[in-house]
């Protein structure tokens, strides 16, 4: 059994046999936040790319927890310099821990740390407690989101529907079409004004169109996945 928490934007929360997995922890200055970074659990922090909205409290968090950071190389380069531990992958690399592994796979998007490290972007396929759960990140519609499926039986997609700097929820549709996981949740939406989006339209899109189950979850609701 793998518990699924949202914590606002992009970040989630995986936890399964007392295995935390902290997703792209964006907490200070995100709005939709309910837990602050200093008590949120961490085994393990795993980031889509280093945007500021998506890198967040990573590095607040690893030092008080110890937890490395999965992150692709360039941002683990940049990371590494405040003395955490971390895993850097590159597009296609999967990192392996106790209970599970996370494999970075590509997105369309644009990727520059707050610090100034350009990088590419990327979503994670990530396995916990027999689970397997794709956080597509920050992308826009394309034709490879389609291509993890091929490999690993998907749970789960977390799908971002707010447009503006991501695919917007009609968009979002033909993704979840495309990733072809039986269960969708909807994220990155609502946090700013101008990435303001209707998930109860987007889930009747989907679950209309017969593509999977939508859960919409609001910031500290939680789901097994
Ligand atoms: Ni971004
Ligand atoms: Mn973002």
């Amino acid at each position: 059994m793998t518990t699924l928490t949202f914590l606002g934007q992009s970040a989630v929360l995986l936890e399964s046999g007392g295995t935390n997995l902290l997703v792209d922890p964006f907490l200070t200055g995100n709005p939709k936040a309910t837990v602050s970074a200093d008590e949120v659990p961490a085994d393990l922090i795993l980031l889509t790319h280093g945007h500021g909205d998506h890198l967040g409290d990573a590095v607040a968090i690893a030092k008080r927890t110890g937890a490395p950071v999965v992150a692709i190389v360039e941002v683990a380069g940049e990371l590494a310099e405040e003395g955490i531990d971390v895993v850097d992958l590159n597009l296609g690399g999967t990192h392996e821990f106790d209970g599970g592994w996370a494999r970075l796979v590509p997105a369309w998007h644009t990727g520059l740390t707050p610090k100034g490290t350009p990088h590419t972007p990327g979503g994670l396929v990530i396995n916990l407690g027999g689970k397997t759960i794709y956080h597509l990140g920050d992308t826009a519609l394309f034709s490879d989101l389609a291509l993890p499926s091929k490999r690993d039986a998907l749970d789960l997609a977390l799908i971002p529907i707010g447009g503006h700097y991501t695919m917007d929820r009609h968009d979002a549709v033909e993704a979840a079409r495309l990733v072809a996981a039986p269960h969708v949740v909807p994220v990155h939406y609502d946090t700013f004004p101008p990435i303001e989006a209707d998930a109860g339209a987007f889930k009747q899109d989907v679950e209309d169109a017969g593509i999977a189950k939508v859960t919409v979850l609001a910031p500290d609701g939680s789901i097994e996945v």
